[in-house]
């Protein structure tokens, strides 16, 4: 059964109430596209007004981040339960904004991967390489670390519903992308290496984006290839673009 596409939008540290329910009213007509799932990642802040706004439409709201614990003393922080009982059903784990400026490493990263789980929440787990070390030839083996770490405990039949997003470091609001052939060459190694820890079954099943400057004018070569069942896209998320890359198939 051929993966169904997903293209998530990373609005990062953007959009206020306000502004995020106007976005999701001007793109509203322009995502709609029964071959892929869309899907909505925003500030915390946000949730609420967007899981309302998007209410009977085919879009899923997602979180940017979510913290280990159950509830109690973590001022600052937002339990998964918290997510769940918003309406959010996807949350992305281990970007590498948070994995480089609030030092989130790969043990923590599995933790959350773990917590999602328990709680039914889909993780949208992010990896990538720097420029430094994709010029020195470590990027695949890199990525397989990455993978393996945040996944340990992580059953097949997770495993087979999430979605992994391979986003290069140097291609991130760079207005650089990766080039389709760069991007599928990790993606297909990303799935070889879910094959490794579990199965071919579950490794045909999970989905893995692209991220790092897609827009509306690159996104059909990326998502043409193979191994490359979506995107995460932060910049053009936040514009009309977006339905453009939604409707990339039209
Ligand atoms: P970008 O961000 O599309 O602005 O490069 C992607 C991401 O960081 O998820």
């Amino acid at each position: 059964m051929a993966r169904k596409k997903i293209i998530a939008g990373n609005w990062k540290m953007n959009k206020t109430p306000s502004e995020a329910k106007a976005l999701v009213e001007l793109l509203a007509p322009l995502v709609q596209n029964d071959d892929v799932d869309v899907v909505y990642c925003v500030p915390a802040i946000d949730i609420v007004p967007v899981v309302e706004s998007v209410k009977g439409s085919n879009v899923a709201v997602g979180a940017e981040n979510m913290y280990v614990e159950e509830s109690g003393a973590y001022t600052g922080e937002i339990a998964p339960a918290m997510l769940v009982d918003a309406g959010v059903k996807y949350v992305i784990i281990g970007h590498s904004e948070r994995r480089e400026y609030f030092k989130e490493d790969d043990a923590f990263l599995n933790k959350k991967v773990l917590k999602a789980f328990e709680h039914g929440l889909t993780p949208i787990l992010c990896c990538g390489e720097t420029l430094e070390q994709r010029e020195s030839g470590v990027t695949l083996d890199w990525i397989r670390l990455q993978i393996k770490s945040d996944m340990q405990g992580v059953t097949a039949e997770q495993a087979a519903s999430m979605v992994i997003a391979y986003e290069p470091i140097w291609a991130i609001g760079t207005g650089k992308t990766a080039t389709a052939d760069q991007a599928e060459e990790v993606c297909k190694a990303i799935r070889e290496c879910i094959a490794e820890i579990y199965d071919t079954d579950t490794a045909e099943k999970i989905r893995i984006q692209y991220g790092g400057s897609m827009n509306a004018g690159n996104c059909k070569e990326l998502l043409a290839k193979p191994d490359i069942d979506g995107g995460l896209i932060g910049g053009a998320s936040l514009k009309a673009d977006f339905g453009e890359i939604v409707n990339y198939n039209k």
